[in-house]
């Protein structure tokens, strides 16, 4: 059974390499890491496939990258169901530089879509049969597609009864959260870009802010990350929560979102409170930044850092 549906509107094939130092006006000689699929979406079927969730990833595709990406998913039996787009799926590049631990995450403007290509995507997933019981919509919009795609969704979903889990920024924030979807996971400038003004070091305001939306119908519940330092959360049942992780030595932030929002669905799924849930998330991110790649392989990491998470 499908349990859990996430929409990739805008995947990538990730390219990781590494070189010594990154040189200025010259060449750097790169070595591959891994190639791997990357978007939000694609991210996070990829994880709770790992976990062995029931999951399908709705993804458009195109080129050869686009096929590369289908052939990656193949061999690694992800159930997807793809839309052939015109134009080619960009690759993303992820250099990290050994001389400094340092990662550059470079990120394309990618494809872009034809109005039949999103509207044909958009009729599938409000029309899934049967019915997950969650929904993620995770990345940004891909030029071509319309701010309120998201939010066309979601609407959607409400009426279903489908739990949507929000993970997106910029133009494709607004329209979701005035319908209103189950959970949204927001950093600091997604959150500004939410309609926060005040300080972002005031948790105790943020906290604030953040229940007023909640009680405004944006979300059910509603988080906002904060890197070394956490992440908040606010929820229609009342919580109000800050937990921190222990101190973690960064390799790479590529994929922490992701690694958060998949461990969070995953515990939801498995019928976790939703502060216990969120807790996970947090020690998945922490875990995830540990390591370089996409993919979240390292669940007993995972449960050793969701016990030194500490509430405040
Ligand atoms: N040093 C760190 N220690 C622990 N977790 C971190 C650290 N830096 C970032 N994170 C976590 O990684 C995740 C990054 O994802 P996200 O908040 O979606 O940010 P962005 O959208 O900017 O990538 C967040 O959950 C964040 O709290
Ligand atoms: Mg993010």
């Amino acid at each position: 059974m499908t349990a859990i549906v996430s929409l990739c509107i805008k995947p990538a094939v990730d390219l990781f390499c590494r070189t010594e130092r990154l040189i200025d006006d010259g060449k750097s000689r790169c070595r591959i890491s891994s190639r791997e699929p990357g978007g939000g979406g694609i991210n996070v079927a990829r994880n709770l496939h790992g976990l062995g969730v029931g999951v399908l990833t709705v993804f458009t595709a195109g080129g050869a990258n686009g096929k590369q990406l289908q052939d990656m998913l193949e061999c690694d039996k992800i159930p997807f169901h793809r839309f052939e787009i015109e134009d080619d799926t960009c690759q993303n590049i992820a250099v990290t530089e050994t001389s400094t631990g340092k990662t550059y995450h470079l990120v394309f403007p990618g494809q872009q879509l034809r109005e039949p290509e999103w509207q044909n995507c958009l009729a599938y997933v409000n029309s899934l049969d049967p019915r997950p019981e969650y929904l993620v919509l995770s990345g940004s919009l891909p030029e071509g597609v319309p701010d309120d795609f998201y939010g066309r969704i979601a609407v959607d979903a409400k009426e279903k009864g489908i739990r949507t889990i929000l993970d997106t920024s910029g133009r494709a924030l607004a329209s979701p959260l005035k319908t209103g979807v189950y959970l949204a996971k927001l950093n600091r400038g997604e959150f500004v870009d939410s309609g926060y003004s005040g300080r972002l070091d005031d948790y105790q305001s943020m906290l604030a802010a953040m229940a007023e939306m909640v009680a405004n119908g944006m979300a059910e519940a509603l988080i906002v990350t904060l890197d070394a330092e956490g992440a908040l959360l606010a929820s229609r049942d009342g919580d109000s929560l800050h937990v921190r992780p222990p101190a973690t030595k960064v390799v790479s932030h590529v994929g922490a979102g992701d690694s958060f929002v998949s461990v969070l669905v995953y515990q939801l799924y498995q019928g976790k409170s939703l502060a216990e849930a969120y807790r996970y998330g947090v020690a998945a991110a922490a875990a995830k930044v540990q390591m370089p790649g996409n993919y979240l392989d390292d669940m007993e990491l995972v449960e050793t850092i969701y016990q030194q998470v500490g509430w405040k």
